[in-house]
């Protein structure tokens, strides 16, 4: 190494594994009013086919997560979480990629999730990306009764889609990210 040069920590996404769990649920008490069942990232991992779970790290520290479900022909993000200081500099942005990337992967079509309607932080960088809301589960989170609003992408093998998401990968630095889609991807 040069003498004098400073080496920046590098962030990098990586699959979740299990010794990762204590770190990913000491974020999610942090920022979500109601983390899951201790267990439920242990049997995510280990007996959950359809689950498929991210961190991104900071050298050997998590700072965020995300996972998602494949069931046929969709991606159903079931969880994503940025440690509180350092949310707002694209972290969130970076991991919700990794997820569409995965998702790209696993050959699946559309990305769903929920979200809580008061989440207006979580909804604007799903809409980034061309998610739009679709329906609401009234009173889907039972710890205040808030509502979910469901959202939904345009297939992510529309080439509009794919236009806005090359666009943002641009504007990632973070390793592990793997490659951009390919247009050879089946379109509309
Ligand atoms: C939702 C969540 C994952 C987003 O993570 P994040 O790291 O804050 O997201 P980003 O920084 O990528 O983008 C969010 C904001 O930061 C801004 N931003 C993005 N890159 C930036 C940068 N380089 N510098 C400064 N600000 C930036 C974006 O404009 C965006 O602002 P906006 O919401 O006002 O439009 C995070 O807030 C979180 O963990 N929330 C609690 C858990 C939660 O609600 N999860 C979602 C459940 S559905």
């Amino acid at each position: 190494m040069i003498e004098g040069m400073k080496v920046a920590p590098r962030l990098v996404i990586e699959r979740m594994r299990h010794a990762d769990i204590p770190a990913v649920q000491a974020i999610e008490r942090e920022v979500f009013t109601s983390p899951w069942p201790r267990n439920a990232y242990a049997s995510e991992l280990s007996q959950n086919r359809q689950a498929h779970y991210l961190v991104l790290r900071d050298g050997e520290e998590i700072i965020g997560y995300g996972g998602l479900w494949r069931v046929g022909d969709e991606a159903h993000v079931t969880t994503i979480g940025v440690r509180a200081r350092s949310q707002g500099q694209g972290l969130g942005t970076a991991l919700f990629a990794a997820l569409i990337q995965r998702s790209y992967e696993l050959g699946a079509r559309w990305v769903t999730l929920e979200v809580r309607v008061g989440n207006a932080h979580a909804m604007r960088l799903y809409e980034r990306f061309g998610f739009r809301p679709i329906g609401r589960r009234r009173g889907y989170y039972t710890d205040n009764g808030e509502d979910a609003v469901i959202m939904w992408s345009d297939s992510i093998h529309a080439p509009a889609f794919k236009r806005r998401f090359v666009d943002i990968l641009l504007g990632i630095d973070v390793m592990g990210m793997g490659p951009p889609p390919s247009a050879d991807y089946p379109t509309g």
